[in-house]
This record gives C-alpha cells, sequence and structure tokens, in this order.
C-alpha cells in the first residue's frame, strides 16, 4: 500500500456512532475543534486518522468517511478498564492536574498503557507512508512517539498534549515517569498549551535525564550513554535510527538528535460560532431559554465534562453565598449549570457527580420558588447550536476551573459574544487565561473573590463589558483553530 502523507493519532476517531432514523447505525464527525482544524488537512494532504472508535472488544476494518481514512484501533474491554479509565484517566487526568483527585498508581494499569500504546504505533507505521508526517495527540499516547521512531525512524513525529503537563515535584511522583519522558522525546516537536507547561517538561527532561536544552531546543542523545559511546567521540550513528539523524555536538559526548518542546495554544473555529451566532433560529432559541427562565436580569452559565477539575463545586458554593448574603435572589438571578457526561466508569467521576446533585438538591431546596429555580442544572450534552443559543442567552459565563489545559468553552463564548456584551469570569488557572487577559480573572479556590467577581459581572458598567469583550473577540478571531494546526505543522516541518 502507498500509505498516506499525514496520519493523525489520537485516542478516539474523528467520527463517533450515532443511530440514525431507520434504527440503523453511521458515523458522524465529531463536532471537537481538534477534528475540525484537521478535518481540511487530511481532505487535502491524503490523510488517516488512528484511534479507538468508542466500542469495547469489537474490530472494526479501516473505513472512509467525508474524506478522512479512518483507522480504528481495537480495544478489550479489559483494556478500556486499566488503559483508558485506569492508567490515563485514574492515574496521569490527575497527576497532570495538579493532583485535584488522587492519582492511582497500579503497575498492571501501565502495562496495558504501554501494550495499547505499542498497538497505535504499530498502526500509524503500517499506514504511514515513507517519509510521513505523522501527528500523535495527548497524554493517552505519551509512548507512542518513540514507539513509532524505533518502527518507522524515516518519517516526522509531532505530539500535542491538551491537557497541562505538571511540575518538576508533581511529576516526581509518577513511577513510570522516565518511560513517559523518554516515550515524549521520540518526537521531533512536543507542542504544549501553555509556556508554563513547556518549561515544567523541559525542567522534568533536564532533571530527570540531564539532557541539554537551549531555546527550546532538547538534544537528544541518540545511544543511551554508556563508555563505549563516549570513547567513540559522536561517530556512533547507528544507521537504523533514521535517514539523517542531525549530528549535533552539545555539550558532552555523542550523537544527538533534536527534539523542540514549546507552547502553541489551541484554539476553536472561531468563524463557525460567529455564524451560528448570527442564525436567527438560534437568536431566536436564546430569546426562548431567557424566557424559560422567567427572564431573569441575570443569567450564569457554566458548561463543562462534569469533571472534578471544572471547579464546579465552588461556583455553585460562590453562587449559595450570594443567595445567602442576599447579594442575588432567585428569579433576579438563574445559574444554568450544563455538566455533560464524562468518564462515568471512573470512581471519582461517579463521587464528583453524587456531590453536584446534592449540592444542586439542596440549593433548590433552599431558595426555589414555585415560579424560578436557582439552579437549572442539566446532566447532558448538547449539538452546537443550542450550546450558541446558550452562550447567546447567558450574561455571564462562570469558568472556575482548578486546573484545565485550556478551555475552549471560554473561548466559544466570547466568539459568540459579537455585540460586545456579555461578560467572561475566567479562573487564571486555565491555559485560556494566558490570552484572555481582559476577562474578569479570578482564583476559584478565593470564593470571596469568584463571589466579588460574579456580582461585579452581573452590574457591570456596560461600557467596561463591552470594551472588555471587544478586546477578547479581536484574540479569539485572529488565532483559531486553523492557525493553531498551521502553526504546528509549519514549525514540524522546518525540523
Ligand atoms: C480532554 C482531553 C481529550 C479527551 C476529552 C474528552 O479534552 O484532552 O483527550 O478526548 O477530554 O474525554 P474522553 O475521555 O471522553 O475522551
Amino acid at each position: 500500500p502507498p500509505g498516506y502523507d499525514f496520519v493523525v493519532v489520537a485516542n478516539r476517531l474523528a467520527v463517533n456512532r450515532v443511530t440514525l432514523s431507520d434504527g440503523s447505525t453511521g458515523w458522524q464527525r465529531s463536532p471537537g475543534g481538534l477534528v475540525t482544524a484537521l478535518a481540511p488537512i487530511m481532505a487535502a494532504s491524503e490523510g488517516a486518522w488512528v484511534g479507538w472508535h468508542g466500542a469495547p472488544d469489537e474490530t472494526l476494518t479501516p473505513f472512509d468517511h467525508e474524506g478522512m481514512h479512518l483507522h480504528p484501533v481495537p480495544l478489550s474491554s479489559e483494556e478500556v478498564e486499566d488503559y483508558y479509565e485506569g492508567f490515563s484517566n485514574g492515574t496521569l487526568w490527575p497527576l497532570y492536574h495538579d493532583v485535584i483527585a488522587r492519582p492511582d498508581f497500579h503497575r498492571h494499569w501501565f502495562e496495558a498503557y504501554r501494550r495499547v500504546n505499542q498497538r497505535f504505533a504499530e498502526a500509524a507505521a503500517k499506514v504511514a507512508g515513507q517519509g510521513a508526517t505523522v501527528w500523535v495527540q495527548d497524554y493517552q499516547l505519551q509512548l507512542v512517539p518513540q514507539m513509532l521512531r524505533d518502527l518507522r525512524p524515516d518519517v516526522k513525529i509531532g505530539f500535542f498534549n491538551h491537557i497541562p503537563f505538571p511540575p518538576p515535584g508533581l511529576f516526581a511522583q509518577l513511577p513510570w515517569r522516565h518511560s513517559v519522558l523518554r516515550g515524549l522525546l521520540g518526537a521531533d516537536l512536543i507542542g504544549f498549551q501553555r509556556e508554563s507547561d513547556a518549561r515544567n517538561f523541559q525542567r522534568a527532561v533536564r532533571h530527570r535525564l540531564g539532557h541539554y536544552i537551549r531555546s527550546d531546543k532538547i538534544y537528544v542523545p541518540l545511544e543511551e550513554p554508556s563508555e563505549a559511546s563516549s570513547q567513540m567521540k559522536g561517530f556512533n550513528v547507528d544507521p537504523s535510527r533514521g535517514t539523517a539523524p542531525r549530528q549535533l555536538s552539545a555539550p558532552g559526548e555523542g550523537t544527538y538528535r533534536i527534539a523542540e518542546a514549546k507552547a502553541f495554544p489551541i484554539s476553536i473555529d472561531t468563524d463557525k460560532i460567529v455564524e451560528l451566532a448570527a442564525r436567527e433560529d438560534i437568536i431566536e432559541r436564546a430569546r426562548q431559554i431567557r424566557e424559560d427562565l422567567g427572564n431573569p436580569e441575570t443569567v450564569f452559565l457554566g458548561v463543562d465534562r462534569l469533571d472534578y477539575t471544572k471547579g464546579i463545586r465552588h461556583r455553585m458554593k460562590a453562587y449559595e453565598e450570594l443567595l445567602q448574603d442576599g447579594e442575588l435572589t432567585v428569579g433576579q438571578a438563574c445559574l444554568v449549570q450544563i455538566a455533560s457526561p464524562s468518564r462515568e466508569g471512573v470512581e471519582s467521576y461517579q463521587q464528583l457527580r453524587d456531590e453536584i446533585e446534592l449540592a444542586v438538591g439542596r440549593i433548590n431546596g433552599e431558595f426555589d420558588s414555585m415560579a424560578h429555580t436557582a439552579i437549572r442544572y442539566l446532566h447532558h450534552s448538547y449539538p452546537v447550536e443550542e450550546m450558541v443559543a446558550l452562550y447567546l442567552a447567558a450574561d455571564v459565563m462562570l469558568v472556575t476551573a482548578l486546573r484545565d489545559g485550556m478551555n475552549l468553552v471560554a473561548k466559544e463564548y466570547v466568539a459568540a459574544r459579537a455585540d460586545g456584551t456579555g461578560v467572561l469570569v475566567l479562573s487564571e488557572f486555565t491555559g485560556a487565561a494566558d490570552q484572555l487577559r481582559q476577562a474578569l480573572l479570578i482564583n476559584p479556590h478565593d470564593i470571596d473573590e469568584l463571589k466579588a467577581a460574579m456580582v461585579k459581572a452581573a452590574h457591570i458598567d456596560p461600557q467596561d463589558a463591552t470594551r472588555r469583550m471587544r478586546s477578547l473577540r479581536r484574540q479569539v478571531v485572529s488565532h483559531n483553530v486553523n492557525r493553531w494546526a498551521r502553526d504546528f505543522l509549519d514549525r514540524l516541518a522546518t525540523l
């Protein structure tokens, strides 16, 4: 087979299975920004997408969908438990998000992670053409870059981490920290959301592996340093290791290849959100939503996957206290909280759901009237049209994550507010806070500060709101997800 010039490798395939009206099943392109950004690049370059199709114990043959060549990777139910729910979402996710929840370390989880990463690497190695570009996505696949390099030294490898990379002191807890660093260093370009993530990674590499780093370039010895190799003084290039590994002398002995680690903050499909926000039926739907809520003066909105990193409880605590203090009253204010179901097989997510639903029940029981509700809580996910209607209906968007790689909801809200109204309250612990400096930035752990920002947002001077929103919009309009993908791939092409 000829092989593809461009290959994306991600835990999830770019399509979701859907049930059609006649009861049969089909595939639908995933709505997320990553797929939206990469689909046109795939179509233009005959690209392939390697990923899991979401159903355990099911093997599917490759198929095409809307110009994308899809290569499903099978996972057994045991691997879903150990690699996906276990190591990815029970170990790495909490560890990389500042141990907001306690990470569990189990050797058999890591063994499954290694095995599944090897399977993804082999699938990518099989479909990539000579000299292809392969772009590996996210924390579920951190071992893939080096595994792929071992199998296919001719391909160019990019890796992008969508979630934070933890500070060295936390990363140090991971029993398999060296394997993870070596896995990532197999890539030519390693992208992170924030400068601080890239720095954390570089510090871990320096401390743990002792590699020399200068202006984001990491000098990776091609061979493990040994007496023999240090005696050979830079001439120990292993021809099986690549078509043309560049030999560079950095301080120390040996032959190196370069891996670059830097920040490429991801964004959204801004045009699509702007377009939807201008659609008459969606504007009408926004009016309808406000009316259904009893036309309160201030609609606060939270939109999150139901995840402990999102600070949903902190937001509710602040809101509850504002109702108790009489700073807000039900009828005049309403909080709409969309919590989309996520990782329901993982215990910490089940616990969080219980806690949130207890809090919603308590707050509504205390403050609701026959006519009005304090919190309208919805444990569902919605199509993008409904999300944009919600953005238009909301006076104040609350993004109170305790730690978040980027947070695209913040950017989508800004994109939707074309008329310059609306206030974004944004946690400084999100990647988005690096770019959206004119939001009302808050520390979600500081409940008093959060309350003050919510009150300020509810009563903001319209001119101040517009000035802030216009500046936020300039950022989001000029930095969309296409630019993100282009910046990353252009940089990779030069390496
Ligand atoms: C985050 C991760 C993604 C992940 C998504 C949804 O955004 O960075 O890699 O796909 O959450 O989580 P799920 O576990 O359902 O794929």
